[in-house]
């Protein structure tokens, strides 16, 4: 019997906007959702059947709304070329609507699976336009595709992006609170204007931030956060993270923020503190009746990638 072959994909989980560098910095962490992709003779592309498990088990669903799918279908409509409908597996290890990438990363795998399907016409930085246009800024997405540290804009509707690594001793440190934060409902509360003091600290922080990560020196991380555009307005929707992030502080971190749009709070730490950081920012938002649960990960350096599957 002839088994239609199988594709997989392997994505990571994403931090964006890093403090000040915001809709335009991000990184990618070690923590991976895997995808797989068996092709169905006579099913359309939205009638994809799917299974979870792990993250969004029971709750992600087929059809039009799911972001795999859509991402999937973006690339069939760019190459010109009809992807069939099919099994789709996922195991989801990043939490949903949390501030780490998760839409990011089903967007970059349906965009993967979809060009492996077709013989991986398009080249990184096409796919890396389309799945931008998809989610509206680049700051998940690049990480989620090369992994390390990110820099990316749009410029003339084409994303603009340069990778660095990311010092090997230091560890992300998150704590993911137990709600979701809607992207859209963090991004309502930011103003439209901001004035020229604040504009000039963003600039003054960036500027640390990347010396931080080009001199591999965890002590300038902390200027390199201290973000006026979207961490003030942001904090009063997440209750518990103010205290999270003076206990990781306190604990002895580089910096600490809020990672993407939140809910999560990350702190970057030297290997030793990194366990007791994080038992620090889950007591942080105890404090606040919250309860979440804490991961000490490493950063990922290479993104996105197949996975190679015996197909017989
Ligand atoms: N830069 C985005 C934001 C990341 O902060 O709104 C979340 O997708």
């Amino acid at each position: 019997m002839k088994i239609n072959r199988k594709y997989g994909v392997r994505v990571p989980a994403t931090t964006a906007n890093i403090g000040s560098g915001f809709d335009t910095l991000g990184m990618a962490l070690g923590l991976y959702n895997e995808a797989y992709f068996t092709p169905v003779n006579g099913l359309s592309l939205m009638e994809s059947r799917i299974d979870v498990q792990g993250e969004g088990a029971g709750k992600i669903k087929s059809g039009i709304d799911n972001m795999i799918l859509q991402a999937m279908q973006a690339v069939s409509k760019k190459i010109g070329k009809a992807v069939p409908g099919g099994e789709l597996e996922l195991i989801n290890r990043i939490p949903l609507a949390r501030g780490m990438g998760s839409s990011s990363a089903a967007l970059v795998s349906g965009a993967y699976l979809a060009n492996q399907l077709c013989g991986n016409v398009l080249n990184k930085h096409e796919i890396l336009n389309i799945v931008t246009e998809l989610e509206g800024h680049p700051d998940n997405v690049a990480p989620a595709m090369f992994g390390g540290f990110c820099l990316s804009v749009i410029k003339n509707k084409s994303v603009l992006m340069e990778q660095l690594k990311i010092p090997d001793t230091w560890k992300a440190v998150v704590a993911v609170p137990d709600f979701e934060l809607r992207t859209e409902d963090a991004r309502r509360v930011l103003p439209d204007t901001y004035s020229r003091e604040d504009s000039v600290q963003n600039i003054g922080a960036v500027s640390f931030l990347m010396a931080a990560i080009m001199m591999r020196k965890g002590e300038l991380l902390k200027a390199g956060l201290a973000d006026r555009i979207h961490v003030p307005y942001r904090l009063p929707l997440i209750s518990g993270a103010e205290e999270a992030m003076k206990n990781a502080d306190k604990k002895g971190c580089y910096g600490v923020t809020i990672s993407g749009s939140g809910p999560t709070i990350i702190a970057f730490s030297p290997k030793e503190k990194a366990y007791e950081i994080g038992v620090a920012m889950a007591d942080g938002f105890k404090l606040h009746h919250v309860e979440s649960k804490f991961m000490v990960l490493d950063f990922d350096q290479e993104g996105g990638q197949p996975i190679q599957l015996d197909n017989y």
